[in-house]
């Protein structure tokens, strides 16, 4: 087998390999957690065209939508970046602004914290519960959840804890939940995987 095979990506390239599954260009996707921007632009990328998609991206940082927003203008033409709704708020709430009537494809999570930033500014056990609890209602038939978990540090590994445990009751007629994690790797990020089949609710 390849060295960089599908399987044994690093988190974040298999999460993006995973995207690409279920994105197309004019589809709309949440980036709940845009941090400094390198998901929301692969976001954009993968389902953005000129005329169609969407792509909304949460953060609870100003900062963080700043840093986003620089990294899209950077890489997107004015137009593009017209179909990106940046929101400075606590993604417990997942409402989106305005009236939006597309499916949502794919939620995507980087948990944790901003690498080099404040720690105390985290991803927290019950917003993130309650989020993902949102999400499973705004998700479209076919669409996917994207979570990577930090189990390295405390609050991480709670909060990976508490998502598997509600994955894993979710029921198996609507719902496939997939945990990708490296077994000789105790405290490595993981990947969960929560996909809405087509038939409706
Ligand atoms: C690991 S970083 C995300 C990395 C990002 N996806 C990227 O590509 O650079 C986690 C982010 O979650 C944000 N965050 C923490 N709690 C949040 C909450 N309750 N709602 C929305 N964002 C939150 C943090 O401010 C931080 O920017």
């Amino acid at each position: 087998m390849k060295e960089n095979s599908r399987f044994s990506r690093p988190h974040l390239q298999l999460a993006h390999t995973n995207w690409q599954q279920y994105l197309s260009i004019g589809d709309s996707a949440i980036d709940a957690t845009c941090g400094n921007g390198h998901d929301t632009l692969e976001l954009c990328k993968l389902a953005l065209s000129n005329t169609n998609g969407h792509i909304f991206a949460f953060d609870i940082q100003a900062a963080a939508l700043e840093t986003t927003a620089l990294r899209l203008r950077e890489n997107l033409s004015p137009t593009i970046f017209n179909r990106v709704t940046l929101l400075k708020k606590c993604h417990s709430d997942l409402t989106l602004p305005f009236e939006f009537e597309e499916p949502i494809k794919l939620i995507v999570y980087n948990l944790g914290y901003l690498p080099g930033a404040d720690k105390a500014q985290t991803t927290c056990v019950q917003s993130t519960l309650r989020s993902l609890k949102s999400a499973t209602t705004l998700l479209a038939p076919g669409g996917l959840i994207s979570i990577t978990c930090y189990p390295g540090h405390p609050e991480g590994a709670l909060e990976e804890e508490a998502l598997l445990e509600f994955a894993a009751k979710l029921p198996r007629e609507t719902w496939n939940c997939c945990h990708h994690r490296w077994i000789n790797r105790q405290r490595a990020p993981s990947l969960l995987l929560i996909t809405r089949s087509l038939s409706p609710l």
